[in-house]
């Protein structure tokens, strides 16, 4: 009995120290001293909150950027969320819904990654509650990157570069999906468009055509009134409406996520920036041109009991525009129009 106790101490032992043989030294990083990044807001856009512990610092954003274009994040490491949020489509994708892993296509329409910074809630319903609490969703869609967080946290801890940039950005090497989504988040907040010719000429820099200024006044008067829902310098309020493209419905949207049935047929408001790269439009990518669009809310509206009661013609089933005016409206919106955003090369791809 006691040959069989020292036998126990002797091999729990030998564990215990072969243990601590194996366990290779830490790896020394420089020390965590991360530099905080200023970031400066077009004329006219409104300040916005940042949680407490997502400050914006340079190697947060770094990072955030290299996540975005690594495919590392799918199952076969084939696609990267930029795959779906292209640079020139407007960080969105001008395909009729995504092709995820594998050429499955998704249930709704890609949204541009732009201008997040003031957002309450993400995705076309509302279903994640945070910039950084979004990215952890296309990872383990099935339609989409088909993986799973504990996964890609492994692949990442074992990555040969990840764990020293996670330490530079956060002062810790061990990865976790809420530290990926952190990073990203840092990164998308800094992809601000508003540089317009809209905003050229609220700087007294441009000047509108007489059909852009005509535009433009229908736009914020009672006449075309798109200014209740797409007001301010973001072209959304942030908010969900339901905007009368059914009566029928294959997608709740909102409801599905509130469970109240009055918020069926409710999307989140897109920004109206940079529609000429991220057509097709509405959550379903149904309308291919802005024409489209705007014959919907002129003439097009389908009154049911969920529309929203800011579509003030909904009676009428729209504001009736003339054909005039309707070129006025899209010749406006096509000066939301920021070519130095798609281009700018601080969110292009980094490994190229
Ligand atoms: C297969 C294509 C695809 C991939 C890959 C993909 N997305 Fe998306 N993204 C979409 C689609 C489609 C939507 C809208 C889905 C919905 O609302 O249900 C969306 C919505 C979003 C939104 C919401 C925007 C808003 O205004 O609410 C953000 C942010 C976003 N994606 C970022 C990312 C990030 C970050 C990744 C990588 C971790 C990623 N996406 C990967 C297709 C994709
Ligand atoms: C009651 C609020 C409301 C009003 C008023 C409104 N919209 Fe919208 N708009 C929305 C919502 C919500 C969506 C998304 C709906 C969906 O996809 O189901 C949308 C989508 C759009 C889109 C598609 C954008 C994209 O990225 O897919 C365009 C373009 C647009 N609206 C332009 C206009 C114009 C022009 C007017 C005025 C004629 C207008 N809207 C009035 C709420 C509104």
């Amino acid at each position: 009995m006691k040959n069989l106790k020292i036998f126990i101490v002797l091999s729990l032992a030998g564990i215990f120290w072969t243990g601590c043989g194996r366990k290779e030294k830490p790896p020394s990083y420089p020390p965590y001293n991360p530099t905080p990044y200023e970031l400066t807001l077009p004329f006219k856009f409104p300040e916005f909150e940042i949680p407490p512990g997502s400050e914006l610092t340079e190697e947060g954003i770094a990072l955030g950027r290299e996540l975005f274009y690594d495919p590392i994040l799918s199952v076969d490491s084939t696609l990267a969320c930029a795959g779906c949020h292209k640079a020139q489509e407007g960080f969105s994708d001008s395909n009729f819904r995504s092709e995820g892993v594998g050429g499955t296509l998704g249930k709704r329409q890609a949204m541009p990654v732009m201008n997040l910074a003031w957002g309450e809630k993400f995705f076309w319903d509302g279903r994640a509650n945070s910039i950084a609490h979004q990215v952890l969703f296309p990872v383990e869609d099935p339609l989409e990157m088909k993986s799973d967080w504990t996964n890609i946290e492994d692949r990442l801890n074992l990555h040969k570069d990840y764990p020293a940039k996670f330490y530079a950005a956060f002062g810790t090497d061990k990865i976790t999906k809420e530290l990926v989504g952190k990073a990203i988040a840092q990164f998308e907040r800094t992809m601000i468009s508003g540089n317009s010719k809209h905003d050229a000429v609220l700087e007294n820099l441009a000047f509108f055509t007489p059909s852009e200024q005509r535009g433009f006044e229908l736009f914020n008067t009672e006449e075309a009134d798109c200014f209740h829902c797409h007001g301010g310098a973001l072209f959304t309020d942030n908010l969900f409406h339901n905007n009368g493209l059914d009566s029928v419905y294959t997608d709740i949207g909102l409801a599905g996520v509130t469970g109240r049935g009055v918020d069926t047929g409710y999307f989140k408001t897109p920004s109206l920036r940079n529609l000429i790269f991220t057509a097709p439009y509405m959550h379903d990518g149904r309308f291919k041109t802005l024409e489209e669009v705007v014959d919907h809310y002129s003439e097009g509206l389908i009154n049911s009991p969920y529309i929203d009661p800011l579509m003030l013609f909904a009676n009428e089933g729209g504001v009736h525009l003339s054909e005039q005016q309707k070129r006025d409206l899209v010749a406006y919106l096509k000066t939301l129009t920021d070519t130095s955003f798609i281009n700018n090369p601080a969110f292009q791809n980094p490994f190229k």
